[in-house]
């Protein structure tokens, strides 16, 4: 029997309760016969009226100090006292596995070096893409590959919101209100909009392909508060969708490009079709090619579907760290903003006579709005881009083309 305990029972806390409750002979069965079982759960609200509301406790110590819990899952959200209690928990030997990205991203780092040191396991699965399994198949499956770009849709809430005013013409506060509704946006939603969920999330996996910590305050960050419903159109005029994209390259030289922006998708790249709160991550391998991965990046049960998966492998993995991990270096491991071209589009109130002088070659669009011109320039460094730009008399938008 593992005896396991939760830390936080919030959306994602209540949806491993009630998976390890209704799905509990198939946990055994993954767990080599070994019955999985709730001891505690941690959260400083009462929850009186909970079926087993002895489970309950506000006390950390409880579960630090029971040497029969062998794995936590911290589902808490937050650095503080996130940290401090899985620092104490893998330092006590126990597993601890979490959806918390901002946690992972943050402090991976030493929280999987102490768990290396303590021959436990800090399991991350839920991390980043909710329900998908992603981690697993950049540390394990696709380990014989050096990667060398990863594209996704790493944000369940902003894509939700972007469909929606397409799909149903909502306003954006209409559809983040929708979104937080359903459980999908995080405590404080400006993580989800302006685009700091997506780049915890990048910077995640950008450190498992490339073994090397990657901080995500060097990634260039922006989210979707600029976007338009006329961008929006202007998308689909050209055959294309605007989403929010973690992205990240990785150079020859050891160097990594990554930043996390809207960007306009033509329909003919998978990931253009990633409506609601899907998320979808393309990941170029050098043997395999592409390979994507798709489904549910948020909300109570698929997230939750991650977190237990990772309960029953800790359980499996009792005693045996599994040696996940990225490292360190005092070395700059980002590549320089020019290492990378995009092409922009951009909406300006500039004739486009005077477009072509300052962008050259480009492609315009029809125009949706009146008195605009609408253009998709050649591929540019931002640099470059921004130098053009500013010689312009306005810029309505610009957003970047995905390559
Ligand atoms: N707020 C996050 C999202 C939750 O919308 O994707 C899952 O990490």
């Amino acid at each position: 029997m593992a005896k396991v305990a939760v830390m936080g029972y919030g959306t994602v806390g209540s949806g491993v309760y009630d998976i390890i409750k209704a799905n509990a002979d198939r946990l055994s069965r993954s767990a080599n016969g070994e019955k999985v079982e709730m001891k505690y759960i941690l959260d400083i609200r009462d929850f009186d009226d909970h079926p087993e509301k002895e489970l309950f406790t506000k006390d950390f110590n409880d579960i630090l100090n029971d040497d029969e819990v062998s794995v936590v899952a911290e589902v808490m959200g937050g650095l503080h006292p996130a940290y401090e209690f899985t620092k104490s928990l893998l330092e006590s030997g126990k597993s601890v596995v979490t959806s918390n990205k901002e946690l992972v991203a943050t402090y991976g780092t030493e929280l999987l070096e102490i768990a290396r040191g303590k021959n436990v396991n800090y399991f991350f699965e839920a991390s980043v893409g909710g329900g998908i399994p992603i981690i697993r198949p950049m540390h394990q499956c696709l380990t014989a590959n050096n990667i060398l770009k990863i594209a996704g849709i790493l944000n369940g809430t902003t894509n939700y919101i972007l469909d929606k005013m397409i799909t149903k013409g909502e306003t954006f506060e209409a559809a983040l209100k929708d979104a937080q509704d359903k459980g999908f946006a995080e405590r404080n939603p400006a993580a989800d909009v302006e685009g700091h969920d997506a780049c915890r999330k990048i910077a995640i996996l950008a450190s498992l392909a490339s073994g090397k910590m990657v901080d995500y305050n060097d990634i260039e960050t922006e989210g979707i508060t600029n976007i338009t419903l006329n961008d929006v159109k202007y998308a689909a005029a050209m055959d294309s969708a605007i989403k929010l994209i973690g992205y990240a390259q990785f150079g020859e030289d050891g160097k990594i490009y990554s930043i996390v922006s809207p960007m306009i998708i033509k329909n003919d790249n998978p990931l253009s079709s990633v409506d609601g709160v899907f998320n979808a991550i393309m990941v170029t391998g050098d043997c395999v090619g592409d390979v994507m991965f798709y489904g549910k990046g948020a909300g109570k049960l698929p997230t939750a579907s991650a977190v237990v998966a990772d309960i029953v492998d800790a359980v499996k993995h009792n005693e045996r760290s599994k040696k996940i991990f990225w490292e360190k270096t005092e070395k700059n491991v980002m590549a320089d903003k020019s290492s990378k071209k995009f092409s922009y589009f951009i909406r300006t109130s500039d004739l486009a006579e005077n477009v072509m002088k300052i962008f050259g070659k480009c492609e315009f669009v029809d125009n949706i709005v009146d008195n605009e011109s609408a253009f998709v320039t050649q591929p540019l460094t931002q640099a470059e881009a921004e130098e053009k730009m500013s010689k312009l008399t306005d810029v309505v938008a610009n957003i970047r083309v995905l390559d």
